[in-house]
C-alpha cells in the first residue's frame, strides 16, 4: 500500500493484479456466470464441427453425405477433406471436416443419419472462448467483485474496526446489487461527515488542476461545476452525472458495490457504461483510500469521460476485452492502468495529466510531473508488457501524443489479438454484433454506406454554397 498522502490513493494493483487473480481463481465473488456463447447464428441454432470418414468415395461420394446435412437443415460454412490417415482398409478413404450451423433439436437425428452413410462420425468442440455480455442488460450479471481491499476483509483498511462505517457500506452495496440496467440511479442522502470528507478532497485537488490537468479535463470540469452540481459543498448525485455524460459522449454510469474484476469492468466499457462506486472513504483517512470511492470516480474519471476521443479510446479497450483470453485481459488491464488510470499526454510542448489515478491523488499528481519518474511514449506493445508499481508511485509513466493517436495505436494492437471473430458495437440496440458471417458483415457495411452517402452529400452541398 502506498504510504504517502494521496487524495484518492486507492490500491489499484487493480485490474492488472485482479486479472491475474482471476486466472488463479482467487479473490473473487462469483455469484453466477454468464451462459453466453460466442457465435450463435440464429435463435435456437448453434455451430457444430463434425468429422467423419467416407469409405470408398467412388461408390459413396461426398455429395451424398452433404445431402444428409442439407436434409437436416444444416447450413454449411466450411468443408475440408484429406486422405483418411486412420483408415486401414482403403487408401482412397476420405476424412471430412464440416463446420455448420444447425438447430439444436436436429443434432441427434443428423448424427444418426450421418452414421448410416459414413464412419467415425464425431462432433469436435471448438476451443471454448470466454463468454461475454452481448446486450447492455447483460451487464446486470457482470458484478464479480474483488473484495480483499474492503473494510470487512482488509485489516489495514481504516474502516476495518468501525461497525458504523461497515453498516453504511452495506447500505451502498445493497443499492448497487439491486440496480438493474434502465433503473434510475440511486439518490443518496449523504451525511454531514461524508460531505466534509468530500469537501476536503475537492478543495485540495481542485487547487492543483489548473497547472496539472490536460485541457480536456479542465474544460469538462468547468462544465461539471456549471451544469452538474460539482462543488466542494455537496457530493454530486450519480444520476445527474450520468445524464451529463450521456449528452456528451453517450457514456452512462451504473453503481457498483466495490472494485469489479478486470473482465467485468472492461466489459462495461465496451457498452459505454462506467461502473461507479457511490460510497465515501473512511473519514479518518480523507486523503487516502485503499479502494476506489466516489471521490476517485467523480474527480478522477468523470471529467475525462466527457471527452469524445477519450470516450472512444475507453470503449475500444472494452471492446478488445470481449472474448479475450486471460493473458490478453491481463495485457489490456495493464494498458488501462497506464492510460486511463495513470496516463500523461503532450499538450503544446508540455506534459499534462489525464489519468484518473493521478487526478484523484494529490501526492502522485505532483510527483508525476516532477523530474523524478521516467516518461516514455505510449506504445501498446511495450506498455502492455510493462511491470507496474503497486506499493509506491509509478517509476514510469507513458505519454500519449494525443487521444486520437493513442486510439489508432490501440486499435492496431487489438486487431492483432488472437480472436476468431471481429466485434462491432451497435449503438441503436446497445448490443455487440459478432461479425462471423458474410451476411452480418454485408449488413454492417450497408449501414456504413448509408452514413457515407449522407456525409458525401453534406460535403457536396457545402462546396456548392
Ligand atoms: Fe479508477
Amino acid at each position: 500500500m502506498k504510504s504517502e498522502v494521496g487524495a484518492s490513493q486507492y490500491r489499484q494493483q487493480s485490474l492488472i493484479q485482479d486479472a491475474r487473480k482471476e486466472k488463479e481463481g482467487s479473490g473473487l465473488i462469483a455469484p453466477e456466470s454468464l451462459a453466453l456463447t460466442s457465435g450463435d447464428p440464429d435463435e435456437g441454432s448453434s455451430f457444430l464441427n463434425i468429422i467423419f470418414t467416407i469409405s470408398n468415395p467412388s461408390t459413396s461420394p461426398l455429395p451424398t453425405n452433404l445431402k444428409v446435412l442439407e436434409k437436416h437443415g444444416a447450413l454449411i460454412y466450411h468443408i475440408e477433406t484429406r486422405p483418411a490417415v486412420s483408415s486401414r482398409k482403403n487408401e482412397e478413404d476420405l476424412e471430412c471436416f464440416v463446420k455448420c450451423s444447425i438447430h439444436s433439436s436436429s443434432i441427434n437425428t443428423l448424427m444418426s443419419a450421418l452414421k448410416r452413410v459414413a464412419s467415425d462420425v464425431k462432433i469436435v468442440r471448438d476451443k471454448i472462448l470466454p463468454s461475454f455480455p452481448r446486450k447492455v442488460q447483460d451487464l446486470d450479471m457482470c458484478w464479480n467483485l474483488i473484495v480483499k481491499f474492503e473494510p470487512n476483509f482488509d485489516q489495514d483498511h481504516p474502516g476495518y474496526g468501525d461497525q458504523e462505517y461497515k453498516k453504511r457500506r452495506a447500505y451502498f452495496a445493497e443499492l448497487a446489487y439491486k440496480y438493474r440496467d434502465g433503473d434510475d440511479l440511486p439518490i443518496v442522502e449523504y451525511t454531514a461527515e461524508e460531505t466534509a470528507t468530500w469537501n476536503q478532497v475537492y478543495k485540495s485537488l481542485s487547487s492543483l488542476y489548473p497547472n496539472y490537468a490536460c485541457k480536456q479535463y479542465l474544460e469538462a470540469f468547468q462544465q461539471l461545476e456549471k451544469y452538474c452540481g460539482f462543488t466542494e459543498n455537496a457530493i454530486p448525485q450519480l444520476q445527474n452525472v450520468s445524464n451529463f455524460l450521456k449528452e456528451r459522449t453517450g457514456f452512462k454510469l451504473r453503481p457498483t458495490a466495490g472494485l469489479l474484476c478486470a473482465r467485468d469492468f472492461l466489459a462495461c466499457l465496451a457498452f459505454r457504461v462506467f461502473p461507479s462506486t457511490q460510497y465515501l472513504r473512511h473519514p479518518s483517512a480523507a486523503m487516502h483510500s485503499p479502494e476506489p470511492d466516489c471521490c476517485h470516480e467523480l474527480l478522477g474519471h468523470i471529467p475525462m469521460l466527457a471527452d469524445k476521443e477519450f470516450a472512444q479510446f475507453s470503449q475500444d479497450i472494452g471492446l478488445a476485452s470481449l472474448g479475450a483470453s486471460d493473458e490478453d485481459i491481463e495485457k489490456l488491464s495493464t494498458l488501462y492502468w497506464f492510460t486511463i488510470e495513470f496516463g500523461l499526454c503532450q499538450e503544446n510542448g508540455s506534459i499534462k495529466v489525464y489519468g484518473a489515478g493521478l487526478l484523484s491523488s494529490y501526492g502522485e499528481l505532483v510527483y508525476a510531473l516532477s523530474n523524478k519518474p521516467e516518461l516514455r511514449p505510449f506504445d501498446p506493445e511495450v506498455t502492455a508488457a510493462q511491470p507496474y508499481a503497486d506499493n509506491s508511485y509509478q517509476p514510469i509513466y507513458f505519454v500519449s501524443e494525443s487521444f486520437e493517436d493513442s486510439k489508432a495505436k490501440l486499435r492496431r494492437y487489438a486487431l492483432k489479438m488472437k480472436k476468431p471473430f471481429c466485434l462491432r458495437y451497435n449503438p441503436f440496440t446497445c448490443s455487440i454484433e459478432v461479425l462471423d458471417s458474410f451476411q452480418k458483415v454485408r449488413t454492417a457495411l450497408s449501414q456504413i454506406k448509408d452514413e457515407l452517402q449522407i456525409l458525401c452529400s453534406a460535403l457536396d452541398k457545402m462546396s456548392l454554397s
